[in-house]
């Protein structure tokens, strides 16, 4: 992976990229000033080649200016928009893939470079990212940034939260991106084990088949029946010391869905494999709060199952009792992920007792209908844990949409043989799940979050630090919020 170094001067100059902004519709943008100027020569040329660069200063933009026989020997005009963070990590995706064929560049940062560098790098480290059975573009060939700063030890840290934040995003992309061959259950919880491995601060455990009888947790063991691999809950904890708020994350870890018995047709079963990125993104965040030793405690449960077609399938029809005893009907084998939720929530709620409940979840088509292709749907009863996660969310470069949690289809889960109908098939498809997981929550109902996460959890093209399949979408939100709570 790229490797970002910050340095004061450069020690090498090879092909060196200046920033520019826009300055209005009818000017031609400007360099930004930065902390460690070239030298006046050099600085002079970028501005003169501005007015016919066709450049506007936008997030993104790039031209590369060659000088035969100069140092430097290229000089690369890179758009940053406005200058925020959301502009430069546009700008570091950008130029990722500008320049494929550099195997090393160095970049100028503003003075005040804090905020720059925490996109540039995110950007960087986003969009060359490649899954490896699908780098059929090739693997970018740039490996080194020297990113020029005034002040490269004070910046130390905020490139290595840069740098977690990017790594555990990329995680969560590989794990999602992996074909569903590999991807069963246990290699879900394996893949956790081994990156866990090295750090006893972190406490694994991974409950099998007959644990998960043994306690009760229906909705796992119904879903996981029809296949060949059998479930898991994965449960990691983060337990620093100085922890004053303990979150729980839970995660929808379906390795692959199929439907079940209601099985899906062919369209919309070809990409279910990325039907466990809620669990990816909820186990890479929790690594990345303890990387960054983040001062709050999390405890992540990613409740993994396949969704087969097989004898041992559960049916339409079926009553399953819940972990904690509630019951539920399920006339559509396809409605599987709220019922593997419905358990993890019922056991966060009885047995980890936290003071905040998050869940992430591909859970329906109709987020998707609803809110595009990029925003995920968030529900909440608390009005402000609502607009502090929308606001990590957002700040972190992802976004995601408030929804009702209305109430007015709650006699949708009504059901005459259970406690509850898990899979009412009368529209609202993505609230009425919402209002189905919220029954788990007990005592935590109005300090929980559900975020319905199945359209922005993949990206059909390259888009600022989105590159094509997984986009490893909710890692950067949660590590965001999760630093405010300490
Ligand atoms: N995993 C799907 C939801 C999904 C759809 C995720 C498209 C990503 C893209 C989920 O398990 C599902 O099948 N939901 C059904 C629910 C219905 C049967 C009540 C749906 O949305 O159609
Ligand atoms: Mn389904
Ligand atoms: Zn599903």
């Amino acid at each position: 992976m790229l490797a970002i170094r910050l340095v004061r001067e450069p020690e090498r100059l090879d092909t060196l990229v200046l920033p520019v902004r826009p300055e209005g519709p009818d000017s031609p943008p400007a360099l930004v000033p930065t902390a460690s100027p070239p030298a006046d020569d050099v600085r002079a040329e970028a501005a003169s080649l501005l007015p016919a660069a066709r450049l506007t200063g936008a997030a993104g933009e790039v031209r590369e200016h060659l000088r035969p026989g100069g140092t430097p020997a290229r000089l690369v005009l890179l758009g940053v928009g406005d200058g925020d963070e959301h502009g430069w990590r546009g700008a570091g995706a950008a130029l990722a893939r500008a320049a494929k064929n550099e195997t090393y560049v160095t970049v100028a940062l503003p003075a005040d470079a804090a905020v720059a560098l925490r996109g540039l790098v995110e950007g960087l480290l986003l969009g060359s990212y490649r899954f490896r059975l699908t780098e059929a573009g090739g693997t970018p060939a740039l490996a080194e940034v020297d990113v020029v700063v005034s002040d490269p030890d004070g910046l130390a840290p905020t490139l290595a939260t840069a740098r977690t934040t990017a790594e555990m995003t990329r995680l969560a992309r590989d794990l999602t991106n992996t074909p569903s061959s590999t991807k069963n259950p246990g290699w879900f919880a394996a893949q956790v084990a081994e990156a866990a491995a090295d750090r006893p601060d972190l406490h694994l455990r991974v409950r099998g088949p007959e644990e998960l009888a043994a306690e009760g947790f229906g909705g796992i063991l119904a879903v996981g029946g029809g296949s060949a691999s059998g479930p898991r809950l994965v449960e990691l904890d983060w337990r620093p010391a100085d922890a004053r708020t303990h979150v729980v994350l839970v995660g929808k870890g379906i390795t692959f869905d199929a439907g079940g018995i209601s099985i899906k047709p062919v369209p919309a079963m070809k990409l279910m494999r990325k039907d466990m990125a809620g669990a990816a993104a909820v186990v890479a965040a929790t690594l990345g709060a303890a990387a960054l030793r983040l001062p709050v405690r999390v405890t992540t449960l990613a409740p993994l199952a396949e969704n087969m077609v097989s004898g041992s399938a559960f049916r339409p029809g079926d009553v399953i009792r819940h972990y904690g005893g509630v019951t539920s009907e399920s006339t559509n084998s396809d409605a599987e992920g709220r019922l593997v939720l419905a358990d993890a929530m019922a056991y966060a709620e009885r047995e980890l007792r936290p003071d905040l409940l998050v869940d992430l979840a591909t859970l329906t088509g109709a987020n998707a209908v609803a809110l595009g292709k990029r925003h995920g749907a968030l529900y909440s009863e608390n009005d402000g844990l609502a607009a502090d996660l929308l606001a990590a969310i957002e700040a972190a470069g992802e976004r995601a949409w408030r929804m009702p949690l209305a109430t007015d289809y709650l006699d949708y889960l009504g059901s005459d043989v259970a406690d509850l109908h898990s899979s009412p098939d009368r529209g609202a498809g993505s609230i009425v799940a919402a209002l189905f997981l919220r029954e788990f929550t007990g005592d935590l109902r109005d300090r929980w979050v559900h975020v319905d996460m199945s359209a922005p959890s993949w990206s059909e093209d390259e888009q600022a630090e989105l590159t094509r399949g997984a986009t490893g979408w909710g890692v950067r939100g949660l590590l965001r919020w999760l630093a405010t709570l300490g």
